[in-house]
This record gives C-alpha cells, sequence and structure tokens, in this order.
C-alpha cells in the first residue's frame, strides 16, 4: 500500500534486462546491429506526410469516432487485400494498437477473477491487459485445458509475435467455435497480416474463419510495421457492431481519441498498396540474407513463416545466445521476453537498415 493505493502488480518491463547486452554490442568496432526491439526505420512513405501535413491546421477535437473518410479507407483496405468485408460504420481508430491491446480486458468490462486466454508465446501486453483489468492473465496453447469454464476474452495472434507462425483458417475457425459456445469475445491481434513469406496470414473476420457472422469477433490492425507509421500511433478495430459500439462509447468518455492530422494521414496509406508492397520488399530482402546467415552460423530457425522477426535456436538458453551474438555486436531478444516456453530461444528482428543486416550477415560468417 502506497498513500492508500494498492500498487497493481505488473510483471518488469523486460527490455531493462537487455541493456548490458546492448553495451557489450556497442563495444563491436563496427557498431551494434539491433535487432532486438523491432522498430520500423525506413522512411514514412510521403502519401502520408502529404496528408499529414494538408490536415496540420486542426484546431478543434477530434471524434473518437474517427472521420467517414477513415472508416471507408480501412473497410477498403481489408476488402481490397484481406478479402473481408465489414460496414465501415464498425471502425474504430485506436492510438496504435498497443493501447487497445493494454485496455481492451478493461473497456469490455472484464470482471476481476476471470481469466484473459492468450498464447502461450505472446507479446507480453496481452497479459498486462488481463492485469490492468484486474482480471488473470492466463497463457495457454491449448483451450481444451480451460475444461467447461467460461471465459470472457480469448487473445489469438496470428502471425505470432513473437514465432511468426500463421495459424491456418481451420484452426483459427475450432477456436472461434470453442468461444461462441461459451460467450467469450474472440481478439484477433493482426498487427503483422500483410507480412506473409511462406504462408498467407488469415483474418478472423473472414468468411472461411467466421462462417459469415461476426458476432463475438474483434480485429486489432496497426499501420505502425505496414507503413512504418510507429511514430504517428495509428491502428483500428472492427467486427462485431455491438461490441464497437461498446468500445466507442467507452473510448469516449475516456478521451481516447487519434489526432484528426494522424486520422488523415492513416486513411492515406490504407487507400495505397504501392508504399506498402515496396516495404515488404525491403523485409522481404533482409529477410532472405539473414535467415541463412543464421542457419550458417549454427542456428536453427523454427516457424517464422510470417512477419517481422525469426524465431531461432543454436539448443543452448536465451541468455547464452543473446550474450554471443551480442558479442559480434548482434543485439536480438531473448525468447524468455514472451513466456516461458521461450527460454531456448531468440527473437531476431528484420527491422534494421539494408547496411546494418548486411553488417550482420558478414559478422555472422
Ligand atoms: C503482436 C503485437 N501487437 C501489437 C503491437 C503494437 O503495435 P502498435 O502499438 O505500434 O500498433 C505489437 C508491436 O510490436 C505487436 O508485436
Amino acid at each position: 500500500m502506497t498513500g492508500g493505493f494498492s500498487l497493481l502488480a505488473l510483471p518488469d518491463f523486460p527490455w531493462d534486462r537487455l541493456v548490458p547486452y546492448q553495451d557489450l554490442a556497442r563495444a563491436h568496432p563496427g557498431g551494434i546491429v539491433d535487432l532486438s526491439v523491432g522498430t520500423p526505420v525506413d522512411p514514412v512513405p510521403p502519401v502520408a506526410r502529404e496528408a499529414l501535413a494538408a490536415a496540420a491546421d486542426s484546431p478543434g477535437y477530434p471524434l473518437t469516432y474517427g472521420t467517414p473518410r477513415l472508416r471507408e479507407a480501412a473497410a477498403g483496405w481489408l476488402r481490397r487485400r484481406h478479402g473481408v468485408t465489414i460496414d465501415p460504420a464498425d471502425v474504430l481508430p485506436t492510438i496504435g494498437s498497443k493501447e487497445l491491446v493494454a485496455w481492451l480486458p478493461t473497456l469490455l468490462g472484464v470482471r476481476p477473477g476471470e481469466r484473459v486466454v492468450f498464447p502461450e508465446l505472446a507479446y507480453p501486453t496481452y497479459d498486462v491487459g488481463a492485469r490492468l483489468a484486474g482480471a488473470e492473465p492466463y497463457a495457454t496453447d491449448g483451450l481444451l485445458a480451460l475444461g467447461p469454464e467460461r471465459v470472457p476474452l480469448v487473445w489469438v495472434n496470428s502471425p505470432s509475435n513473437p514465432t511468426g507462425r500463421v495459424l491456418p483458417a481451420e484452426h483459427l475457425r475450432k477456436v472461434v467455435a470453442w468461444a461462441r459456445e461459451r460467450g467469450a469475445v474472440v481478439a484477433s491481434d493482426e498487427c503483422y497480416i500483410e507480412l506473409g513469406w511462406e504462408e498467407h496470414p488469415v483474418s478472423v473476420l473472414h468468411p472461411d474463419v467466421c462462417e459469415g457472422s461476426h458476432e463475438n469477433l474483434l480485429a486489432v490492425h496497426s499501420l505502425s510495421k505496414r507503413s512504418n507509421f510507429a511514430g504517428y500511433r495509428a491502428g483500428f478495430v472492427t467486427g462485431d457492431p455491438r461490441l464497437v459500439r461498446r468500445l466507442l462509447e467507452v473510448r469516449k468518455h475516456a478521451g481516447m481519441m487519434m489526432p484528426a492530422p494522424v486520422q488523415a494521414a492513416t486513411a492515406a496509406v490504407l487507400d495505397d498498396d504501392a508504399h506498402a508492397d515496396e516495404q515488404r520488399e525491403r523485409y522481404a530482402r533482409r529477410r532472405a540474407v539473414l535467415r541463412p546467415a543464421l542457419e550458417r552460423a549454427g542456428w536453427r530457425i523454427e516457424h517464422s513463416a510470417a512477419g517481422l522477426y525469426l524465431w531461432a535456436t543454436n539448443g543452448t538458453g536465451c541468455w547464452d545466445q543473446v550474450r554471443a551474438l551480442a558479442e559480434r555486436g548482434i543485439l536480438v531478444a531473448p525468447g524468455e521476453f514472451y513466456g516461458d516456453a521461450g527460454r531456448d530461444h531468440v527473437r531476431v528482428a528484420i527491422t534494421a537498415t539494408d547496411e546494418r543486416v548486411d553488417a550482420a550477415v558478414s559478422r555472422l560468417q
């Protein structure tokens, strides 16, 4: 207790533990190659900057619901690129997707003591979101282990961070059926959906998965990786109209609104595929050189069929692998950050510049 308030039990912010290895990698004569966090490094596309500048004079409050133009652009992108049909009225802008991931259990009214389910190896914010709502985080890949228990919310993430695994439509259909039987919401974090390499990711809202109904389903999207927008903070959520209306109501009260110039820029990038294809090509090239270089140096790559990461192991503990790579000036994330099941893996991001990726490749030789 501090001053009458009990502090929420949140996990340690894991990246702080990487600092000594960051120092080690920085000491390399050729400088650090940072493949740890996975932040975009390429330019924001001109189409976005122009739209942002054109909307710079935005003195009034933006709508939490977003502009009709933004909602139309999101629906158009889903239809064009992912074969998903939604009503633009069911799109809700978010300030990047991390805030929605962190607050979704709270916004949906998940109650203390209830269990929020997410994958065994996962982006840490699903766990944090459960805790912020006072709920129980529950990491599992086997829903059957829950038995007849009713849970309010199940997260899926395909392509996965950290493993790059893609869940086939058949698998997602089973999760949806399981959740619907229990009245659970399925929230599908689809922030890497445009980055399929060996496999083609499918949305939870695709007819092959949802069988014609979006009931109890939410898809969460991000522009951070597709459009180098991590600094703009832009995403959206869509799906079951009833749930989207509920989220809108709470978010209006809580002031969770995307700035108007960012709304304009987001609509512009959602309407444009050329820059996204170009960015995809950059990542494809980096992945094509990094993957064999890691393999030649003794790492085995698992999953990694999509997304921005190579999920790798050389059979030793993750911190030993972090050290071995940091000694070559290459910083990666220990698999343990994403769950105990990651203790023998490292996550290698493909988000450095071509020059830095080439430096990593030569150091791995
Ligand atoms: C699985 C997953 N979800 C959500 C996010 C949040 O992305 P943003 O807040 O930039 O949209 C990330 C970021 O890396 C992620 O890996």
